[in-house]
């Protein structure tokens, strides 16, 4: 049996990705729906091998589907994730919208999938940040082996972490730059061509920005409050792939080797960690990958138990698409789709 599935923003980078791998990972879908703003009507989308035309959300019944996929803006969910719920389908959000509610999940399938059990409660599952997504699958499983007591992480965040509108931006600029000079900016605060950028979202009073509060808020709800988590997050002329340099210490002994070791083990992680050129990852090699790589690993010798971490993944695949699609999946493998009753 497949489910009727809505992908909401389906004309957005992380929306045309869920549509791609809905059908990678083979999720089982007997009619798909790509809805996107009215100005979007009729404008297709790649679904398989064809294409299907998109509808507009005002005009659409979510009674009629099981699960929704929806990946628009947070003001966008906060209005329409609860109508929808109350609907029937499963709701699986990418904003930031419900993220730090305390009646939604926050889920990465290989850290906190335990979690998916209280979704009913607003039929709401939220899908963390994408920093936060790639930065939790390296640190579960190492605080489980030997607790994590501080972490310090700076990013480097891809223009496509800001929607379409920051790889125009980027692309546009490149151009003009290189034959105009340089340009003004236009979506970003500043140049990000030949540029980097150390502020991502608005400033909060204490001097971080929220793109950084989120990193610790979401940490602290999926692995541990008492984890001490600082951040940079940092913008970079990169189209797609975060990556973060990561900076751990442990309550109890464990060396780089150990940590390589449990990385090696660990669900969706792959290490590259060799001393040569071939033998770290950057952003180019993981775009449209599944995995988190995590390389350049080594001890900190400033602290009694520390290591140093490399970690890259492609944002809009395990920081948004792949990540919802596994919530959906994980959801079918529990029973927990089709249902059409609110706690
Ligand atoms: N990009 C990432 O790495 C990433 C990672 C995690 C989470 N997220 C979050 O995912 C969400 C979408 O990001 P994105 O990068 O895909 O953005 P995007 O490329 O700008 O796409 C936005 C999508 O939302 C649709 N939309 C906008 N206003 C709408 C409205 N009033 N009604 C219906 N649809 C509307 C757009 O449809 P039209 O084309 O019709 O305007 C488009 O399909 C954001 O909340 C973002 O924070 C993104």
């Amino acid at each position: 049996m497949g489910y009727r599935v809505a992908v909401v923003g389906a004309t957005g980078n992380v929306g045309r990705e869920m549509l791609n791998i809905l059908e990678e990972l083979e999720f089982p879908v007997d009619k798909i729906h790509a809805i996107a703003s009215r100005k979007s009507i009729g404008v297709e989308v790649g679904w398989k091998d064809g294409v299907i035309k998109c509808e507009d959300v005002a005009q659409f019944d979510f009674s009629t589907v099981d699960i929704v996929l929806m990946s628009v803006s947070g003001a966008f969910s906060r209005e329409w994730a609860p109508k929808i719920g109350r609907a029937g389908p499963l709701v699986i959000d990418n904003s930031s919208a419900w993220r730090m509610d305390p009646d939604v999940p926050l889920i990465v399938p290989e850290v906190n999938p335990d979690d998916i059990e209280w979704a009913h409660r607003k039929n709401i599952v939220a899908n963390p940040n994408c920093s936060t997504a790639q930065l939790v699958m390296a640190l579960k499983p190492l605080h489980d082996a030997a607790t994590i007591k501080r972490v310090v992480v700076s990013t480097y965040q891809s223009v496509s972490g800001a929607g379409k509108a920051g790889m125009d931006e980027l692309w546009n600029q490149t151009k003009q730059v290189f034959v105009l000079g340089p340009s003004e900016p236009d979506f970003f605060p500043k140049q990000i061509a030949f540029n980097v950028i150390p502020f991502i979202g608005k400033f909060l009073d204490d001097g971080y920005t929220d793109e950084e509060a989120k990193m610790w808020n979401e940490t602290h709800k999926m692995v541990d409050p008492e984890i001490k988590l600082t951040v940079t997050c940092v913008r970079v002329p990169v189209m797609v792939g975060h990556s973060e340099s990561v900076n751990i210490e442990f309550e109890h002994p464990l060396d780089a080797d150990e940590a390589r070791e449990i990385l090696r083990d660990a669900p969706g992680i792959l290490v590259i960690d060799k001393r040569e050129s071939d033998g770290y990852i950057t952003p180019k090699e993981a775009q449209g990958e599944h995995a988190v790589f995590v390389s350049r690993i080594r001890n900190d010798p400033t602290v009694e138990n520390g290591v140093n971490l490399w970690v890259v993944a492609d944002n809009l695949r395990k920081g948004a698409a792949l990540n919802a699609v596994q919530i959906a999946q994980l959801a079918h493998e529990r029973g927990l789709l089709g249902r059409k009753v609110l706690a």
